[in-house]
C-alpha cells in the first residue's frame, strides 16, 4: 500500500493506492462510520462490508436523484449519525457522487471518503470534489464542491466489474493520454482491456497514473476556470450524442473525441486522428458514427458551457497536448455538419 497526501485549496485528500478494504477500519472506524454502496457491490463482496452500518442503494444513474438523497438522510437520522460520523461511498461514480453530496449537506457537512470500484470511478468520478445529483434530464444539476478526506483503492473489487464497464472507463483513460500523456498513449497502444484485466500490476500502475493526472489538473484549477476544462475533451459533442442516442458515456465521448480530433486537424494542424481512432477501436470503443449532425449541433450549442456567441472547445495540438480554443458557434455548427 502507498499513502499519498494531496493538498487542495482548503483541504487535503489522502490516497491509499493498492490498499485493501480491511484497512478501511483504521481510517474510518466502523462504530462512527456509515458505508453507502449499491446492490451490485454489496452482493458481489458481502465480506467487505462486515462490521459497518451499510446503506445499500439500487444501482444505476436513474437513482442519482434528490429522492435517493432524502432516503439516505432518513436512514442516517435513524442510525443517529451526527457531526462525528464519517460517510464512506463504496461503488462507481453514482455512489461516490451521491455520498459526497449527501455528506456535504447532512447536518451542514460530515467527513466523507470513497472506495471507488469502477475504472471510471477510480480514474475520474471520485477525484476532484464535484459531487451532485441529476434533476430530470439535467445531469449533475445540483451539487457541491468539497474534497473527500480519503480515497482508498482496493483493486480486488474490480473482479466483479462487468466487461462493458471496463470499456467505459478506458474511454476516460484514453482521454487523459490524449490531453496530457503521450507516453501513456504509447503504453495503451501495446495492450488491450484484457491485458489490464489479467495483470494486477499493470492495471494498478495505470490507475495510479490516471488518478494523478486528474488530481494534478484539478489541483491547478479546483473551481474550473481554466485548465480543468481540458478534462472535457470529447465531452462537448459526447454529451450531446449521449442524450440523443442509447450510448454509454464511454461510447459517447469516444465519438466526441473522434470529432474533436477532426476539428483539431482544421484548427490546430493536428495530424494523428488515425492513431487516436485506432486506439479507441482497440479498446472496443466506437469512433466515426452516423449521428444526426443538425440535431446534435443544436443540442450541443445549448450546452451550459456555452460562452455567449462562442464555445470553448477542447482540441489536440498533438497527442499528449490538449488545448482549449474558443470557436464561434456558427463556425462550429458548420464544421460539425461537414464531418465525414
Ligand atoms: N464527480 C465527478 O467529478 C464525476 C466525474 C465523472 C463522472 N461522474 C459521475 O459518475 C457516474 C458514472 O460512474 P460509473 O461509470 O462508475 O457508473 P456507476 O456508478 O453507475 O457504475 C456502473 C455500473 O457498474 C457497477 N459497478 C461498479 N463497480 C463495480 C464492481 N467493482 N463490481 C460490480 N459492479 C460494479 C455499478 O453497480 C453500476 O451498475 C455518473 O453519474 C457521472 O455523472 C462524476
Ligand atoms: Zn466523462
Amino acid at each position: 500500500m502507498e499513502l499519498k497526501t494531496v493538498k487542495f485549496s482548503v483541504s487535503s485528500t489522502q490516497f491509499y493506492f493498492g490498499a485493501s478494504m480491511s484497512h478501511l477500519k483504521k481510517i474510518a472506524r466502523p462504530a462512527s462510520s456509515v458505508i453507502i454502496t449499491d446492490e451490485h457491490l454489496f452482493d458481489a463482496h458481502p465480506d467487505k462490508f462486515r462490521g459497518y452500518n451499510t446503506i445499500v442503494l439500487k444501482p444505476g444513474e436513474e437513482h442519482k436523484v434528490q429522492d435517493t438523497v432524502s432516503e439516505i438522510i432518513e436512514q442516517l437520522v435513524e442510525m443517529q449519525a451526527d457531526r462525528q460520523t464519517t460517510l464512506v461511498g463504496v461503488g462507481g461514480g453514482v455512489v461516490t457522487d451521491i455520498t459526497g453530496y449527501t455528506a456535504s449537506v447532512y447536518m451542514r457537512g460530515l467527513k466523507f471518503g470513497f472506495v471507488p470500484t469502477s475504472i471510471l470511478g477510480l480514474v475520474d468520478a471520485s477525484i476532484g470534489g464535484k459531487n451532485g445529483v441529476d434533476l430530470g434530464d439535467y445531469k449533475n444539476m445540483v451539487g457541491t464542491i468539497r474534497q473527500p478526506s480519503f480515497i482508498l483503492h482496493d483493486y480486488s473489487l474490480l473482479a466483479s466489474l462487468p466487461d462493458h464497464e471496463w470499456v467505459n472507463g478506458f474511454a476516460e483513460v484514453i482521454k487523459h493520454a490524449c490531453i496530457t500523456d503521450a507516453a501513456m498513449f504509447r503504453e495503451l497502444e501495446k495492450h488491450t482491456v484484457a491485458d489490464y484485466r489479467r495483470d494486477k500490476k499493470l492495471v494498478s500502475a495505470l490507475i495510479r497514473r490516471n488518478t494523478l493526472i486528474k488530481t494534478k489538473v484539478v489541483q491547478g484549477d479546483e473551481f474550473e476556470k481554466g485548465d480543468r476544462r481540458l478534462l472535457n475533451f470529447g465531452h462537448t459533442l459526447g454529451h450531446a450524442v449521449e442524450t440523443q442516442y442509447e450510448l454509454s458515456h464511454g461510447e459517447a465521448i469516444s465519438i466526441g473525441m473522434t470529432a474533436a480530433c477532426q476539428l483539431s486537424e482544421q484548427l490546430t494542424g493536428f495530424k494523428h486522428t488515425a492513431k487516436v481512432t485506432a486506439l479507441l477501436g482497440q479498446y472496443g470503443l466506437p469512433t466515426y458514427a452516423a449521428f444526426d449532425r443538425d440535431r446534435v449541433t443544436e443540442v450541443m450549442t445549448m450546452d451550459k458551457k456555452r460562452d455567449r456567441k462562442e464555445m470553448n472547445y477542447v482540441l489536440l495540438s498533438r497527442i499528449g497536448k490538449g488545448v482549449v480554443k474558443a470557436i464561434p458557434l456558427k463556425q462550429l455548427g458548420r464544421m460539425i455538419r461537414q464531418l465525414d
